[in-house]
């Protein structure tokens, strides 16, 4: 914890034009402060900056806040690491209460590697580029592969030179420690005295995200059969393989921007994309995701594109572990390259734009994707068609989130037509698979605190989902009253045709169609009532009537993010993402909560003209009851095929 008397001596010394002017390019005009805005890509400068109340504001994106914030968004760091950020920057020291010994060993042990780390990036980028063996041997490599010198000096390469401690000796006569030498790997004890581990080969650093060298990839000069192509540092306080992504550092704010992060296997794939001014992207190192890195992703966007060798073997492993990203709520897709290339080969042959082109035509969507694989593989065995089925009920069970829930109807509906098995049922498999994960959950809970105690290598911060919002999502009725609830109150009041507003264009379509949910239906009566007044109901002025519960309901419907449509938009062809900012999707939100809703609505009327018809016992009455049904498919049908043209490439 920080003392809050250095909290109050950050918030006091700050200058908000100071600490944005870091980031931005700021002007002075009038007694306000203008630039571009970082948040969203623009051209015309709308972000402004105001000294004497200490806020900034995007009249662009409509982002605002003050220095503390800007730097939290900005860089995406919490509170903490924000005022930490900007004591050093004032150079105020930072006053911890009731630090543990623990903690505190932990973090002078990180400061000592971060520090060696430094001063050995540095140095072997100057074995790189200014030492004739340097030049001779890895700088040609690397020149030969392709690799110019801005992209070489961004990266902060490096050379260990092919002699037994030339590193070594450097860093002992800068009286470092041999322990935390040690730690670092980039030298081995031999006969009591210390060598370099990475001799002769190209040195990565590797970045976290505030920039800091954390630890190194060493690859091998050409091809050598004996060594491994790679070696890396050893796990340690700082180096923690799980949470590393290559590449994050300097990809971080073109991912933000361009709302979207490529991930591709290799450390020279990262290098090779960037130098062909791809810049949004990151490296796994070669292994699986893991839950840490995927959090890492999700900070900054929620679209990974993944960028797979086409000839890896490993491929349909891999797509095992993305059910994780699922749960995350990512939209997850991918891209084979040819067979024989990599990213960086390919991008190579084929040029910037025509390599994007490559990405965008043929990202497919993995669960799409892993459904096509299952049925190639599974032909016409009906076992293994059955064992297709259940992964992928299995997979869509964790898009669990509420607000992916329409996403999730949206896969449903697209892989039974793939499978062609009836919709309905691939539902209630998916909601069993639900129910196991959701039981296996509170058995996890249930198993008490002491397992996560003893656990301590645990990530601290994986909440458990709140199992009450997880229930919440099974009753899918309630979610699409509400849906239609938030549409009403955000949108209500805009135009939808002709004199028509959006809230008559509600109205008029879910005539007949009752809620199931009380509150629901009161909060409904009661915005239906104040809009017939002509009061113009809205979320604002619902902040201000008696009925508390009502009122937290509206801020449960307003907050939740029960969105549909700006997800959707992301998804037709040809939009970039940075347009949906100005896209006005209340027409296409309403148009689609209400067809989701009566799409429930008529399923229920199905289910009961099935039992009917099973029960009937007079055929004059099966034959009206077929009617109905015939009748109720083809509204089924109509509302599908136009939520058809909307979704999904
Ligand atoms: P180039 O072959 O030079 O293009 O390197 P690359 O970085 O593209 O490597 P490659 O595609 O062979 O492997 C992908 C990633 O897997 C690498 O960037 C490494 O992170 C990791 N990797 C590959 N080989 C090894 C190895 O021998 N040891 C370790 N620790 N990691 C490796
Ligand atoms: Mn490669």
């Amino acid at each position: 914890m920080i003392a809050p008397e250095t909290i109050r001596e950050v918030t006091d010394r700050i200058d908000i034009v100071d600490v944005v002017g870091e980031f931005v390019k700021l002007r002075r005009r009038g007694s306000n402060y203008l630039g571009l805005c970082p948040f969203h890509g623009e051209k015309t400068p709308s972000f402004n900056v105001s000294q004497s109340k200490g806020i900034f504001k995007c009249f662009g994106c409509g982002k605002s806040g003050n220095a503390i914030t800007f730097v939290m968004e900005h860089e995406k760091y919490s509170y903490v690491e924000a005022i930490k950020w900007l004591a050093r920057r004032y150079g105020i020291a930072v006053e911890e209460t009731a630090m543990s010994e623990e903690a505190r060993e932990h973090m002078q042990a990180a400061e000592s590697l971060y520090i060696i780390n430094g001063f050995a990036q540095k140095f072997f980028h100057e074995q790189l580029l200014g030492t004739e063996e340097g030049e001779q041997i890895a700088l040609s490599y690397l020149k030969e592969r392709g690799f110019n010198r801005p992209i070489i000096e961004k990266f902060g390469l490096g050379y260990n030179p092919d002699s037994p401690d030339i590193f070594a000796q450097a860093a002992v006569k800068n009286q470092y420690s041999r322990d935390v030498l040690m730690k670092t790997g980039l030298v081995r004890s031999y006969q009591d005295r210390l060598q370099d581990n990475y001799r002769g080969r190209i040195i990565f650093p590797i970045h976290n995200n505030s920039g800091k060298v954390i630890g190194f990839g060493a690859r091998i000069i050409g091809k050598k059969d004996k060594a491994p192509k790679y070696i890396n540092t050893p796990e340690n306080e700082i180096y923690i393989k799980s949470r590393i992504l290559y590449g994050s550092y300097f990809a971080r704010h073109t991912i933000d921007k361009e709302n979207e992060c490529l991930l591709v296997e290799g450390y020279t794939d990262v290098l090779g994309l960037a130098q062909a001014g791809i810049e949004n992207v990151v490296a796994s190192g070669g292994t699986s995701l893991t839950i840490e890195q995927l959090r890492l992703i999700k900070k900054y966007t929620q679209n990974l594109t993944i960028i797979y060798d086409g000839d890896k073997a490993g491929v349909k492993a891999a797509l095992r572990g993305l059910d994780m990203a699922l749960e995350e709520g990512l939209n997850v897709r991918l891209v084979l390259i040819p067979d024989g290339e990599d990213p960086d080969s390919y991008v190579r042959q084929l040029g910037a734009d025509q390599f994007k082109e490559f990405i965008q035509k043929n990202k497919k969507d993995f669960i799409l994707f892993q459904l096509e694989i299952l049925m190639k593989d599974a032909g016409t065995d009906i076992t293994k068609k059955n064992d297709a089925v259940n992964r992928i009920a299995e997979s869509l069970s964790k898009i669990s989130k509420a607000e992916d829930f329409t996403k999730q109807q949206e896969y449903i509906r697209q892989c039974s037509d793939v499978l062609k098995i009836d919709e309905h049922g691939l539902t209630n498999l998916v909601n069993k698979y639900r129910r196991d994960n959701l039981s296996k959950l509170e058995k996890k809970h249930h198993q008490g605190k002491s397992a996560t105690e003893i656990d301590s290598a645990a990530p601290p911060d994986i909440e458990t989902p709140a199992a009450e919002q997880e229930i919440a999502t099974l009753d899918t009725g309630n979610i699409q009253e509400r849906n239609l609830l938030r549409v009403l109150l955000e949108f209500g009041l805009k135009p939808w045709k002709d004199n028509w507003t959006i809230a008559d264009y509600i109205f008029d379509e879910i005539q007949g169609f009752p809620f199931e949910h009380q509150d629901n239906e009161k909060l409904l009566e009661y915005y239906r009532r104040s809009y017939n007044e002509g009061s113009n109901p809205n979320t604002a002025s619902f902040q201000y009537i008696e009925d508390k519960e009502m009122q937290e309901l509206v801020v449960a419907i307003t907050l939740t993010p029960y969105e549909i449509s700006r997800r959707w938009d992301e998804k037709i062809p040809g939009k970039k993402s940075d347009s949906i900012v100005d896209r006005d999707v209340s027409k296409q939100d309403a148009q689609n909560s209400v067809i989701y809703f009566k799409l429930r609505k008529i399923k229920q009327m199905l289910e009961i003209t099935q039992k009917e018809i099973m029960e009937a016992d007079d055929f004059e009455d099966q034959i009206k009851q077929l009617h109905i049904q015939k009748h109720l498919k083809q509204e089924e049908k109509n509302l599908t095929d136009q939520l058809g043209t909307v979704i999904f490439k």
